[in-house]
């Protein structure tokens, strides 16, 4: 099994980045729709529109990527450390990605929560505040991208 981890190291790693393509666009796009349903009128059809939207972003695309980034993700972890050796979990660089990571698991959840609330018709943050974060995903994946990919404090 892990033999076949390491011959199949670069399939995974291209599936791994084709899900976190899929997780990353979802958690870009959901608070968009969270900002125009800031606007609408509870009960009214943009509103009801707005549910639905959000319930198939989230259950369709950005939960299934997320769990696919992850199954890739530790086996490559375990791909890794069976090629260089597990130290490789404690450099800068792959604790920079960790890092994110953590950031973005909690993103998500705090995401789901509010179309929780949206769902039962409770808005607790502002249009402001979803225009504001919006791009923190992104900010995360630029630290995280280039993290692994310059291996920064490599030893
Ligand atoms: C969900 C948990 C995740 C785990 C456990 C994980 C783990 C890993 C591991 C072990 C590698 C191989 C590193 C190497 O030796 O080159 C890797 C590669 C990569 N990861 Fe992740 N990752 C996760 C999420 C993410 C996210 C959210 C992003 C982007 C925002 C990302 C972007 C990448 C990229 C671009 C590569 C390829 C790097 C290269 O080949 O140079 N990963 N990931």
């Amino acid at each position: 099994m892990i033999l076949w981890f390491v011959a199949h190291y670069d399939l995974m790693r291209g599936l791994h980045i084709l899900a976190v393509i899929a997780w990353m666009a979802g958690l870009l796009y959901l608070p968009r729709l969270y900002v125009y349903h800031c606007g609408a009128i509870a009960g009214g059809e943009l509103d009801a529109i707005l549910k639905i939207m959000e319930r198939r972003l989230l259950r369709g695309i950005i939960n299934p990527s997320m769990i696919i980034t992850l199954i890739f993700g530790l086996c490559l972890i375990v791909a890794d450390g069976n090629i260089r050796g597990w130290a490789f979990l404690l450099q800068p660089w792959m604790i920079t990605k960790l890092v994110g990571v953590a950031f973005l698991f909690a993103w998500h959840g705090y995401l789901a929560r509010a179309r929780k609330h949206f769902e039962d018709g409770i808005n607790i943050r502002p249009e402001k505040f979803w225009r504001a974060t919006n791009e923190l995903p992104f900010l995360a994946a630029i630290i995280m991208v280039i993290a692994v990919t310059t291996e920064f404090g490599r030893h």
